[in-house]
């Protein structure tokens, strides 16, 4: 079966239309320049008894105003708790559906829907849905970075927080389908020794750190150590200290005090808590193919502080989805909160 093929370009098919984009960028520029942002987000949040849930992939002004910042799997397990009436989630279009699916009943609000994910956007429902067909018998695994139609054809959702454990917890001779991330998936293998089908998809952001120029700057920095998201290249992981999801990432830099270097292959917005938790650390981004040398997810940074205070101001734009897509992408949700209870507890700010 023909793949869709790699494409640098952000694009999400949950994108209502270019003219709300337009609409969007247009109300952005129509924002009073003396209005104090901060203020005003914290006084809409009191007056929407509203949480801001933010992930680590966001600036940072945006991680210092949220109520909880963290991994796809604390996110989740924080929509999942919260009382709050209404859910701004700064994160990627399929982070803020995983919260509506988990509270049907709530607003959920994303500051701009276009912020998509290429994991998910490369891995379109119908297609994939066409593809298990030739896996009967086998328990469908996927990413939480998939669209709640894809969700809602799995079995079990994992993060990179709890794919290990989660796979570790079925019968050793239980066929599995993995998607959509290949690197995560072959990396879950090596750590269970379990075979998996894998659905040949990636993250644009994670898949260009560069194993040779990595190996250079670690060569100039021997005292330092790499710790990588599994969302990278095996090439770049088989160099590794360490791997786990940003919140693991973040655990490891926090613990391991006597290491006063770090060479970090993942999204550079996870550098803002790093720094705060160790002040005394040098951190180096692990370098790219090409380009710039900071690896900046295109899709997280399409929500900004002004896009906040509009989707707050205007309760706008609101994550929907059809009620039987939802019932079915709940199952597999609710299993993995359910199979991963055990792992992270909710992640407060600043923990
Ligand atoms: P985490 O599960 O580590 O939050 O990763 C999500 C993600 O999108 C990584 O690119
Ligand atoms: Fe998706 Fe990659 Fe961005 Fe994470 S960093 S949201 S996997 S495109």
């Amino acid at each position: 079966m023909q793949l869709p093929t790699a494409d640098t370009t952000p694009q999400n098919p949950a994108s209502e239309s270019a003219g709300q984009e337009m609409d969007l960028s247009v109300r952005v520029r129509q924002i009073d320049p003396t209005l104090d942002l901060i203020e005003e987000i914290k006084r809409l949040k009191h007056e929407l008894n509203a949480v801001i849930l933010a992930h680590y992939y966001q600036d940072d002004e945006i991680q210092d105003l949220a109520d909880h910042v963290g991994d796809s799997l604390a996110l989740a397990q924080a929509a999942a708790n919260t009382d709050a009436d209404v859910i701004v989630f700064c994160g990627v279009h399929f982070m803020a559906e995983t919260a509506k699916i988990i509270n049907p009943d709530k607003p959920v609000l994303l500051p701009d829907l276009d912020a998509g994910c290429s994991l998910a956007d490369r891995c379109p429902a119908d297609l994939y849905g066409e593809w298990l067909k030739q896996y009967p018998n086998h328990t469908v695994i996927n990413y939480i970075n998939s669209s709640a139609a894809v969700k809602a054809l799995s079995d079990i959702i994992v993060t990179s927080s709890n794919a290990v454990d989660i796979v570790k917890q079925l019968p050793a001779d239980q066929p599995i389908v993995f998607g959509p991330d290949r690197h995560l998936g072959r990396w879950v293998e090596g750590q269970t020794g379990k075979k998996m089908v894998l659905w040949n998809g990636f993250c644009i952001v994670h898949e260009q750190f560069n194993a040779r120029r990595l190996a250079a700057l670690k060569a100039e920095y021997p005292a330092a150590q790499i710790i990588a998201h599994p969302e990278c290249e095996e090439a770049v992981l088989a160099q590794a200290d360490f791997i786990g999801s940003t919140l693991a990432l973040l655990k490891y830099v926090q613990t391991h005090t006597e290491q006063k270097q770090f060479i970090v292959a993942t999204e550079v917005g996870i550098l803002h808590q790093m720094k705060r938790a160790r002040p005394d650390a040098e951190f180096l981004c692990s370098p790219p193919n090409s380009g710039c040398n900071c690896a900046s997810c295109p899709y997280m940074r399409l929500n900004t502080i002004e896009k906040l205070y509009l989707c707050m101001r205007d309760r706008h734009p609101e994550i929907v989805m059809d009620e039987a897509t939802r019932l079915r992408a709940l199952l597999p949700v609710q299993r993995m909160l359910e199979m991963s209870q055990h792992l992270a507890p909710v992640q407060q700010k600043g923990d």
